[in-house]
């Protein structure tokens, strides 16, 4: 018999308190995507592969997909949906539409969630940095050129330089 235990866990997520009882083989990709519904978070491998599922979690990006969600009991978790709106976009998403960064938009949330965790520590990153921040979120589509376009298109908006 599979007998699972469930545990309550306090969090913020984009802004909000949440208090959630969860299975203690659930990650956190299962509590946002699965209880929460916020599948703006993507899941494709779910084993750490591919970065699709990628939040920032104290400000720090990890995949979704590896780790638990008791283990962001009282973390701060930021999710694509919690960095802007189609009324009110952040630079990055907003960027990223101008730039053509996203074909079919399956890499697009995470690599975005690691792009804004560059920016906020590295506001004035090279291609290089770019390309090695990125380099846990894999395109298959893109060939990656106009991702690292956006973001530095971003970096230079969120300066104020254009
Ligand atoms: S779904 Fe998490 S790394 Fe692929
Ligand atoms: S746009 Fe399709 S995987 Fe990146």
């Amino acid at each position: 018999m599979d007998v699972q235990e469930t545990h309550n866990v306090t969090l913020r997520i984009n802004g909000k308190d949440h208090q959630v009882g969860v299975e203690s083989n659930w990650t956190l990709n299962d509590l946002l995507r699965n209880r929460l519904e916020l599948t703006g978070t993507k899941r494709a491998c779910d084993y750490g592969g591919c970065g699709s599922c990628t939040v920032l979690v104290d400000g720090v990006d990890v995949y979704s997909c590896s780790i638990l969600a008791v283990e962001a009991e009282g973390k701060e978790i930021l999710t694509i949906e919690g960095l802007g709106d189609s009324e009110n976009l952040h630079p990055l998403q907003k960027s990223f539409a101008l730039s053509y960064a996203a074909q079919c938009g399956w890499c697009t949330p995470g690599m975005i969630m690691s792009a804004k965790a560059l920016l906020d520590h590295n506001p004035k990153p090279t291609e290089a940095e770019v390309r090695a921040a990125l380099s846990g979120v894999l395109c298959r589509c893109t060939g990656y050129t106009s991702i690292v376009k956006a973001v530095l298109d971003a970096a230079g908006v969120i300066r104020g330089g254009r």
